[in-house]
Parts: structure tokens; C-alpha cells; sequence
């Protein structure tokens, strides 16, 4: 590692480079392995590389293809070998790991069939032993890995190798951890039909790479990078073991750095540039650490605290706590869709005009009222035209077991009913769909026609939550994206028919308002594609008249909620309110209790404004302005 490190970096045991978008890290990487494997081959030598599989290694498997179509990269002289396999699955199975590379990159490039290495997910169990043990000494005979690829899981699992797992582990069979099948769930359509074991290298046997890459993007990745980054060396993360390694780094996007402590309390590492963000940032978390409301903290809190600096730039402590405190008080509002009448100098959202044509857009179709329900709630209350919009079916989330379910009535009712005869048709069509389910197995792919009763079922479910926060049916729009439909988790891409269709959605409504999310999302995710086609639709429909006057508001969903300092809006949600929220929760029949978990952010939200000293309500639903650049 030859890049000098700042001071900024004091409190990075492992070298971290931050990147504007996964697709620079990945750009970077690739170089990095296309000398690597023209300086071994020189030497007469292939290249040894460690491949990873998940959403992370994506955008630099892509980029690999790209370096061999477009600029003649060869990988016929490359061994790779596989961190992990899921056991129990089939090479060829949807899921399987070794159907993940091929379809991710083997199947793009010129490597050998031989020259690939991935622990087979089949062997019986009293050769697994055997099999892992063959595994090192393949690595071994190939001379070691040169350079190898790791994602990091949010137990900060390296490989497989979940929570516990020791420095020197080899290769074997392990135990999933809770929260990595869960965070499986979407790809095999529920958590249950995720495999409870794995065949992963060990943390030794990773350590034993001459190089080593982490990648991490999206802000789901933050605070697991930060403790493996920062953190003690420890078990309980196995990534952390990367800290003794003397050449691993981690390359990272900036949602996946906002942990860090360079980033998070910038004034510990070095000059501020102490905008009002950053002074809001400042602020509210002095008011954390000394667990007291923004108006009673004093200049000696600030000292004591590494702050003096912006004490003298625009202290006193009194003064700067009450501007901080005000603007605080400015982002809550009742209105979100503006005070019609009022003065708005100080409000986040303009009173006119009135009422405002609102879109929200929902990535999948409980997205937006699983988020923000409750302003959804208020803006129809408060007479604006609301309608949500459900970007993708979000078929592939469905279970087959509630397909099944709604099949079998569908076939039950025709079957009994008094004037069965009338019913013949639809019965035979709902025979035929249980036919399927049964006939593909707990893991085969979805027919058209059962993907179409999936997102069948999500509809209705969303028409009946949105109906729980008023919504008529009517208000409620569904787009079936084409690139979910020809997706799979972690692999979607989206293109120009996915923008058209948005564009001329917004044609259409000419907003006054939209509220979308998945700006800081991992890349790969529904979100963050969704949040990309949007922005993309918008270039489009730059310098139409709507535009320019439209006001963007990002939301969070259930995985992380804005700190203090990033809210621009908060939303208060009365006790009745948040009961009619929850209400149009539990319309989401078909989803996990996982995927329903915003109002305890809702509730956790509310508590914090609390604690900063502002008034206590029972939830808040939080919104930060997004300005298009
Ligand atoms: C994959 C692997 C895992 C993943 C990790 C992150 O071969 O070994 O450690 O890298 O679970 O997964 P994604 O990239 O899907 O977030």
C-alpha cells in the first residue's frame, strides 16, 4: 500500500479509500487486477484470484467483462477460486454460487473451465470434511491467491464466516447467522427457503492472500465498515482480522463511509469547514454525548469535547444553541404539502400552490406506506391529490406458500360453489397454478403466469394499505418497471424503457411535489435503481415548465433513518395517527414482520427530537430536501 494517509484517517486501523460510486471503486480494481495478471503472466506465471459473489463484486465483475470485450483483457491464463458456496443447492440452481459467477462473469470471459475453483454445495456430509481439506491445498498448489475479493455481510462476515469464527479457521461447513438469511430472504423469496449452511475458505485461509480488496457500498454497509475499520480486532467481526493483514484495504462508496469517524465527527480528525449542516451536526451530537437538550449545553461542553473551534468561529455556547435549536424547530410541520395562508419564511415546504399535486414514489409496493404512511396520510387530509407509485410488482418477495394459499381458494371456491359447471375455467386455471407451484419446487423459477399472481397479491395489499391512510384505489398507480420483471435480486439492470416509462409518468402529473427514496442505498438494491431511473427521468424533463418548481423530498425505509442534522422535514404523527399507520401495516399480509418495522424508527425518531429539547410527540415520519444537480 503505497498512498500516504491523512490525518483524517487517524482512527482507520486498515487502509480506506472512499469513493464517489461503486462503479469509480470498481474501475480502479479492475486496473488494479488487469496489471496484476500482465505482471504475473510475464513472469510466466497465472494470476491467483479470490472471487467474492453477492451484490458487491457486481459493478467490478461488470467492468472486467467490459476490459475483455472492449479492450482484449485475458483471463486464459487466471485461477480463481470461490470464497463460499451455499450447501445444499446445485451448481445449477438459481441461487447456487457457481451459477452466480457464471452468469456474472465466467460465462463473459475467456477463463478455462479448469482454472475455476468453487466449494461444491453437494458434497454428502461425510465428505465435507475431505472436500474442504482438498480446497486449501488447491489454493496452495496454485501457489496461493494473489489478490482476493471480499464483500463484508452485516455481521462483518468475511466469506461466510459468520460471528465466532477464529483467525486461523480453514475451509469448512458452517452455520448461517440469523441476519445473513434474513438479508437472503428476497433472493430465495423467503427467509425460510434460504439454506442454513455454507461451505466458506476460513479467515485463515483468507489471511493467507498476498492481497486483499474489501468492497462495501450503500449506507447499510456504514456501521458494520466502521467497526471492522476502526474497531478492536475480534472475533464477533471477522472482517476486523483484516486490520492485521499488512496489505488489505477497503474500498468504499460514501454511503458506506458515513461511520466513519472522518466523516461522522470530522472535528476530531482535523479543520471543519463549519457549514450549517455541519454545525447542526456538531451541535446535536454534543447534546447526544451529554445526554442534554441543545439549550442547556455550555461553552465547556463544546471544549471539553474537541469543538472549541467552532465555539470561536460562532459561539457562544447560548447563541449557537439557539440558532441550532430554531432551525430544529423549523424542520417540524403538521404540513407537509405547505400551510395554505401562512407565512412559510420558515417552513420546509412553500404554502403555494394549493393544493399541490403529490407523486410518492414507492420502489417496491410496500415501500411508501410502510415509510411514510403518515404524511401520506396528512397531505390527503389536508386536500392535496396524493398517488403513490409502485415502481416494481416486487413479485419476486412473495412467497410461494401465499400464492398457493390464494391458488387453492381461487380453486376451492370454483370446485364447490352450487353452479360449479359455470365456474369450469377459472377453476382449471387455478388447478394449473397449483399445478406449478408444486411442479417447480421450493427453489425453481417462477412461470410468467405465477410471477403475475404474485404481484397480483402485492397489489391488493397495497391497495388495501393505501386505503387504511385514505387512498381510494384510484391513487394508487402500478408501473411494473421492466427491469424487475427481468430481474433477480442483486443482478437487476435497469435501461432506457424503465426512464421512458417514468418520464412520462411525471409528463403526465407534473408534479408539485414527489417523495422517492434510495439515494444512498447499496447500488444493486430496488432502491437505489429506482432512485436512479428517477433522476434520470427528471434530467429528461429538464427545463419543462413543472420542474423548476417542484420540491423533491428523499425518505428513509425500514433500514436507516436520517440523524438529526440531515432532516430538513419532520413529519409529527398524533397516537391516532400512528394507529392508522400500523393499521395499513398489517395489510402486507404476504410480507415478513422484518419488512414492517419503520414505526419503531417512526417512534425512535420522535424520541430523539425529544431529547434534543424540542417538543415530545408520539412518531415522526423525516424527510431531507433532495436539490437535483
Ligand atoms: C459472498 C460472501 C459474502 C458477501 C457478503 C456481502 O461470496 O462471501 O461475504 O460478500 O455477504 O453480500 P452482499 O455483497 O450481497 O451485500
Amino acid at each position: 500500500m503505497s498512498r500516504r494517509r491523512s490525518a483524517a484517517e487517524a482512527f482507520e486501523k486498515v487502509p480506506t479509500q472512499v469513493f464517489a460510486n461503486s462503479a469509480e471503486a470498481a474501475k480502479e480494481l479492475a486496473a488494479e487486477v488487469r496489471k496484476l495478471i500482465e505482471t504475473k503472466n510475464k513472469a510466466g506465471k497465472p494470476a491467483v484470484l479470490g472471487m467474492a459473489t453477492g451484490s458487491t463484486p457486481v459493478p467490478f465483475y461488470r467492468e472486467l467483462i467490459r476490459l475483455h470485450k472492449e479492450e482484449g483483457m485475458s483471463f486464459k491464463n487466471v485461477i480463481t477460486f470461490n470464497l463460499d458456496e451455499y450447501y445444499g443447492l446445485n451448481a445449477d440452481h438459481p441461487e447456487s454460487y457457481a451459477r452466480f459467477m457464471a452468469d456474472q462473469l465466467f460465462d463473459h470471459i475467456d477463463i478455462p473451465k479448469k482454472n475455476i475453483h468453487i466449494p461444491k454445495g453437494t458434497v454428502p456430509s461425510d465428505q465435507v470434511f475431505a472436500h474442504c481439506r482438498e480446497y486449501e491445498e488447491a489454493i496452495d498448489t496454485a501457489g496461493g491467491v494473489d489478490l482476493q475479493i471480499l464483500g463484508i455481510g452485516r455481521t462483518g462476515h468475511i466469506g461466510f464466516n459468520e460471528p465466532g469464527s477464529s483467525k486461523e479457521s480453514l475451509t469448512r461447513r458452517i452455520t448461517l447467522d440469523r441476519i445473513t438469511r434474513q438479508d437472503a430472504a428476497s433472493d430465495f423469496r423467503g427467509e425460510e427457503n434460504v439454506p442454513h449452511f455454507a461451505i466458506t475458505m476460513g479467515v485463515g485461509t483468507i489471511l493467507r492472500a498476498k492481497k486483499l480488496v474489501l468492497m462495501a457500498w450503500g449506507e447499510n454497509k456504514a456501521g458494520i465498515v466502521a467497526k471492522a475499520v476502526e474497531g478492536p480486532v475480534t472475533e464477533a467481526i471477522s472482517a476486523s482480522f483484516l486490520q492485521d493483514h499488512p496489505d488489505a484495504r477497503f474500498f468504499i462508496d460514501a454511503g458506506a463511509s458515513r461511520e466513519l469517524t472522518r466523516f461522522k465527527l470530522p472535528w476530531l480528525v482535523g479543520p471543519v469547514n463549519w457549514t450549517p449542516r455541519e454545525t447542526q451536526r456538531a451541535v446535536c451530537w454534543q447534546s447526544a454525548q451529554m445526554s442534554r437538550p441543545v439549550l442547556k449545553l455550555v461553552d465547556e461542553d463544546y471544549n471539553e469535547h474537541g469543538l472549541s473551534d467552532l465555539l470561536s468561529e460562532q459561539g457562544p455556547a447560548y447563541q449557537l444553541n439557539i440558532r441550532i435549536f430554531n432551525r430544529l424547530q423549523h424542520t417540524i410541520t403538521g404540513w407537509p404539502g405547505g400551510k395554505p395562508d401562512a407565512d412559510d419564511t420558515y417552513r420546509p415546504e412553500r404554502a403555494r400552490p394549493f393544493p399541490k399535486r403529490c407523486l410518492v414514489f414507492s420502489p417496491e409496493p410496500q415501500d411508501g406506506v410502510i415509510a411514510i404512511g403518515g404524511t401520506i396520510d396528512r397531505l390527503r387530509e389536508q386536500g392535496h391529490d396524493v398517488q403513490v407509485v409502485s415502481l416494481t410488482s416486487g413479485s419476486l418477495r412473495v412467497a410461494d406458500s401465499e400464492a398457493d394459499k390464494f391458488a387453492s381458494t381461487l380453486l376451492e371456491l370454483g370446485a364447490t360453489a352450487a353452479d360449479s359447471a359455470q365456474w369450469k375455467e377459472q377453476t382449471e386455471y387455478a388447478r394449473e397454478l397449483v399445478r406449478l407451484i408444486e411442479e417447480k419446487g421450493e427453489f425453481g423459477e417462477d412461470p410468467p403466469v405465477l410471477r403475475r399472481l404474485k404481484a397480483l397479491i402485492l397489489r391488493g395489499e397495497l391497495r388495501d394499505a393505501a386505503a387504511a391512510v385514505g387512498l381510494g384505489t384510484d391513487k394508487v398507480v402500478f408501473l411494473d418497471l421492466p427491469f424487475y420483471e427481468k430481474g433477480r435480486y442483486r443482478r437487476f439492470r435497469s435501461s432506457e424503457e424503465d426512464v421512458a416509462t417514468v418520464a412520462a409518468l411525471l409528463r403526465e402529473w407534473k408534479p408539485h411535489q414527489i417523495y422517492l427514496t434510495g439515494d444512498a442505498a447499496d447500488p444493486s438494491s430496488v432502491p437505489s435503481i429506482c432512485f436512479k431511473v428517477i433522476e434520470t427521468a427528471l434530467k429528461q424533463c429538464e427545463g419543462e415548465e413543472w420542474i423548476g418548481s417542484c420540491t423533491n423530498w428523499l425518505y428513509r425505509g425500514k433500514e436507516k433513518a436520517f440523524e438529526p442534522h440531515e432532516i430538513d422535514m419532520a413529519v409529527p404523527l398524533s397516537p391516532n395517527q400512528m394507529e392508522r399507520k400500523l393499521r395499513a401495516l398489517t395489510r402486507y399480509q404476504s410480507l415478513s414482520s422484518l419488512e414492517l418495522q419503520t414505526p419503531d424508527l417512526n417512534r425512535a425518531a420522535a424520541a430523539q427530537y425529544d431529547s434534543l429539547g424540542l417538543a415530545e410527540y408520539e412518531a415522526m415520519e423525516c424527510f431531507q430536501r433532495w436539490r437535483r444537480v
